[in-house]
């Protein structure tokens, strides 16, 4: 396994920090893929429907916004992208999520900084909202640092994985999304990072595809899921954060 300090018996660290702070913490080139959905600004906007209420466990008076959003100016997401670049060993894999907004205004930036290889679609399976047509998929873009080839050549690049209704945490990504981005890039031992991990999906996939885990959030309560979820499933437990009626296998 890379090193990347990682403690020992317990592949796995998480911590509640700026994403930018925290790949600041990391050497350079020790990352072999990182997996990530950032919250991009405007995202709790488009998220808030009809009479202007949050939909989510969240949208209490206490708490209006879902989470922290990551200022995410076209200057901002291209140093947060040069940072990914500069922890990525030569031949590391990212993968990045946009939803619609975020794909026409920030997506293109991946090219300054990475090779793209592929645009996929996750196709959510069940409608969800939207005024116009009914959104029911996210992008996520592939790209290489460098050279290395996907480990398989049987993989789509549209993936049906239904969404998670009703998470424990707003926004919560299928475990099975992230398998499928490290069912080609990743192999037992390596190191993937993921910088804004929520409720620590992509976490979990990491973890049970054998390999280390660095990641962090702003909001505390995503850290300690998280940190719930690594110690049960690297403890051979099952995985508290996602009912098994939620997990797919990779294709
Ligand atoms: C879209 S959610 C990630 C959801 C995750 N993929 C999952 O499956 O649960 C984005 C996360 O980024 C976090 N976040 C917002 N700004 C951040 C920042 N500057 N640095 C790190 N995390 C941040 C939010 O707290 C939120 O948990």
């Amino acid at each position: 396994m890379t090193a990347l300090h990682l403690p020992v018996g317990a592949p796995w660290r998480v911590e509640q920090a700026d994403c930018m702070a925290f790949l600041g913490t990391l050497p350079s080139g020790r990352v072999d893929v990182i997996t990530t959905d950032p919250a991009y600004s405007g995202m709790n906007q488009h998220m808030s429907f009809g009479h202007g209420r949050i939909v989510g466990r969240y949208g209490d008076a206490a708490n209006q916004r879902w989470f922290t959003e990551f200022q995410d100016d076209a200057d901002t997401f291209l140093l947060f992208l040069r940072e990914c670049h500069r922890v990525l060993a030569d031949g590391g894999h990212i993968y990045v999520m946009f939803d619609s907004f975020s794909l026409l205004s920030l997506g293109h930036l991946m090219r300054e900084v990475f090779a793209v290889k592929n645009v996929i679609v996750w196709d959510k399976v069940n409608l969800g909202m939207g005024h116009y047509f009914r959104r029911r998929h996210e992008t996520i873009v592939f790209a290489t640092k460098g050279h290395r080839r996907l480990s398989r050549r049987d993989l789509p690049d549209v993936w049906a994985i239904k969404r998670i209704h009703r998470g424990a945490y707003p926004t919560q990504k299928p475990v099975a999304l992230f398998n499928r981005m490290l069912s080609g890039s990743a192999e037992p031992g390596m190191t993937v990072c993921d910088p804004f991990v929520g409720s620590g999906s992509s976490a979990v996939a990491a973890l049970r595809a054998g390999c280390g885990f660095a990641g962090c959030d702003v909001d505390p309560r995503a850290v300690r899921l998280t940190s719930e979820r690594c110690a049960a499933v690297a403890g051979g437990a099952a995985d508290p954060g996602e009912r098994p009626a939620n997990v797919d296998s990779a294709p």
